[in-house]
């Protein structure tokens, strides 16, 4: 009897891979070093009974179509799935699933890492080293602003921000958070829940984790930089179409802000020149989950999800009813 397949459209670390092999599964890695292209995408799927799919994955209505007579779910193996078309796949049956709460700390992390690059300009900083143009120290350069004991506006206060205010308590911080209800665990940490323009205009620090939604996009756009401190600066761990791009490069250009950490951008892996230009935005290459061990948790939770749907059951972390 054929034993069921599952497509891998990029490598995933090896736990995830042993735990289908050890279900009896056949694993089918796509050959390229590469993405998929559309057609190459539609094609293998229909060749599969289960997906493990990625973020650069786009799974549109017609990659769920050629999918639909064979395929059963598509494990994305990140916590958002924007790259996914869910209402298409409930329509047509097919399970989706993501890897939630295991990348939380690390995403936080890098969320934090990316602020206090950001506000210490550690980027230019390392441009200038690295090009043997250092000078020696000198007391008005490379002058930053202050994270201790600042304001941070947290724009979607779920697991991730949540995880990044337990570290700003660290740093004696006021928090601000935005979201659609009042968040517990968040106001237990000293949080208060504010309008998006109250905080946009009072935070010195606004960090976004707010999945993609049709009412998220552009949700910081050309007004909420206006309202902005000139100090202030903006972190993007999230999605980069929350953010208005022109909007952004007009703020930074201009100083209606002080600096920008982006880990996300509208069509990745492309980062547009005019925010290459800029000195004052650290550009980080989507890595918010990126160490060994979220890797590894979010393959097994992938391989978890898979495994359950092709048995019949109820798989660890569906998006999908
Ligand atoms: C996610 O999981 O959605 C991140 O953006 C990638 O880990």
């Amino acid at each position: 009897m054929n034993r069921a397949s599952v497509l891998l459209t990029r490598l995933i670390p090896d736990a995830g891979i042993a735990m289908l092999e050890n279900a009896g599964l056949a694993v089918s890695l796509n050959p390229h070093a590469r993405q998929l292209f559309p057609d190459e995408l539609r094609r293998a799927v229909s060749r599969h009974d289960a997906v493990i799919c990625q973020l650069a994955d786009r799974i549109d209505e017609t990659v769920l179509q050629a999918a639909r007579s064979r395929c059963r779910v598509f494990a994305n193996s990140a916590v958002g799935y924007d790259n996914i078309d869910i209402a298409a796949a409930a329509r047509l049956g097919i399970a989706v699933t993501n890897t939630p709460d295991v990348l939380t700390e690390a995403t936080a992390d890098l969320a934090w890492a990316a602020l206090l690059a950001t506000a210490r300009r550690l980027g230019e900083g390392e441009r200038l080293v690295r090009a043997g143009a250092w000078r020696g120290w000198g007391m008005l350069d490379f002058l930053g602003v202050d994270v201790f004991g600042q304001t941070l506006g947290i724009v979607g206060a779920g697991r991730i921000g949540a995880a990044v205010v337990r570290r700003a308590t660290g740093f004696n911080m006021r928090i601000l958070y935005y979201d659609s209800g009042p968040r517990p665990g968040v106001e237990a940490l000293g949080g208060r829940q504010a309008s998006l323009d109250e905080l946009v205009s009072s935070s010195d620090f606004i960090s976004l984790h707010t999945p993609l939604l049709p009412a998220t996009r552009n949700l910081i756009d050309a007004r909420a930089f206006r309202r902005m401190k000139r100090t202030a600066v903006l972190i993007n761990t999230a999605r980069g179409p929350v953010v208005d791009h022109e909007a952004l490069v007009h703020a930074l250009r201009n100083g209606l802000i002080a600096g920008a950490g982006l880990d996300v951008y509208n069509d990745e892996p492309r980062v547009p020149r005019d925010l290459l230009a800029l000195e004052n935005v650290v550009l980080l290459p989507h890595i918010g989950s990126a160490t060994a061990t979220t890797r590894s948790r979010m393959a097994e939770i992938a391989a978890q999800n898979v495994i359950a749907v092709l048995r019949g059951e109820r798989p660890p972390c569906p998006v999908t009813p």
